[in-house]
């Protein structure tokens, strides 16, 4: 069988053994994918003890995804944009590093959750690593805006600098403060770690209609404290659940070359929340 693990650390809470168990059985994929711990000091070293065991693909997740950027000798366009690796893939000495995290989130969107982003208004709550890895997927829906609001507006302002290159049009990337997001958007993603403290980023009620989704990139068993305030004033809203299970369907379509359904592992995870 041909081994995959996801490694991090901590790592014994992670989901995706239990999810891309499923989509192997679901395709019959002769696989295993299994839980690796690696020591804080000691990613690289874990990676090639797993590849000299023959490995041929690994998930990353916290703290070594920008470890594994700089570990791979091979970096896709969408790794290379995000600046962090979520997968990596092993074959005769190369490691090939890949991010399927914005495809994730664009997938549950555009295909779960049936809204379309093609000339539509988003906001960007953040500019850490979780914002950075979705820029260049949400552009290649051809928004009319992105719009990069963050509490220290300089880093909003450097991710619009590094973006302009992949841009269809000048003008579609801005960056601005909370403050200054004040216009209705369609949509309105989460990408700070706010959340994870049961935090609400400062933000006007004016930035959500009836018509706006609100999207957050955590999840958990309650709506978050932004899903919450967006459902205050109408707005449709959405967790990170199905970016999780999204962003593991393209980690195994990459390492498979074959695309597992996502909605009943989607449907057995939010019961298990
Ligand atoms: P991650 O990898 O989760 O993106 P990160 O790179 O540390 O983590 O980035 C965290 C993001 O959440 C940043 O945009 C941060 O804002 P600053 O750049 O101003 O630090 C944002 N953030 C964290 N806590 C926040 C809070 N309570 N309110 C608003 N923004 C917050």
């Amino acid at each position: 069988f041909a081994a995959y693990v996801v490694i991090g650390n901590p790592i014994a809470h992670s989901k995706s053994p239990a999810i891309h168990a499923r989509f192997a059985a679901d395709t019959a994929q002769d696989m295993r994918y299994a839980h690796l711990l690696a020591p804080l000091d000691g990613f690289a070293a874990t990676v090639q003890k797993f590849i000299a065991q023959g490995g041929r693909g690994a998930n990353v997740t916290v703290p070594f995804k920008l470890e594994a950027y700089a570990l791979a000798n091979q970096l896709t366009t969408r790794a290379q944009a995000a600046g962090a690796v979520n997968t990596l893939i092993f074959d005769d000495g190369l490691i090939l590093g890949d991010n399927t995290d914005g495809v994730g989130l664009v997938s549950d969107i555009v295909r779960n959750a049936g809204f379309d982003l093609a000339g539509k208004k988003i906001l960007l709550l953040g500019a850490g690593g979780a914002a950075r890895g979705v820029i260049l997927p949400l552009l290649e829906q051809q928004p009319a805006q992105l719009t990069i609001a963050n509490r220290t507006v300089a880093k909003a302002e450097e991710l619009v600098q590094q973006f302009q290159q992949y841009c269809a049009q000048p003008g579609i990337l801005s960056a601005c403060s909370f403050a200054d997001a004040t216009q209705p958007f369609d949509l309105v993603i989460n990408a700070t770690s706010a959340s994870l403290q049961a935090q609400l980023p400062p933000l006007a009620a004016d930035v959500f209609s009836p018509a706006t989704l609100a999207y957050d990139m955590m999840y958990g068993s309650q709506p978050t404290v932004f899903m919450q305030f967006a459902a205050a004033q109408g707005a449709h809203v959405r967790d990170g659940l199905g970016m999780l299970v999204e962003q593991a369907a393209e980690a195994f379509f990459v390492w498979r070359g074959v695309r597992p359904h996502t909605d009943a592992v989607f449907t057995a995870l939010r019961a298990q929340l």
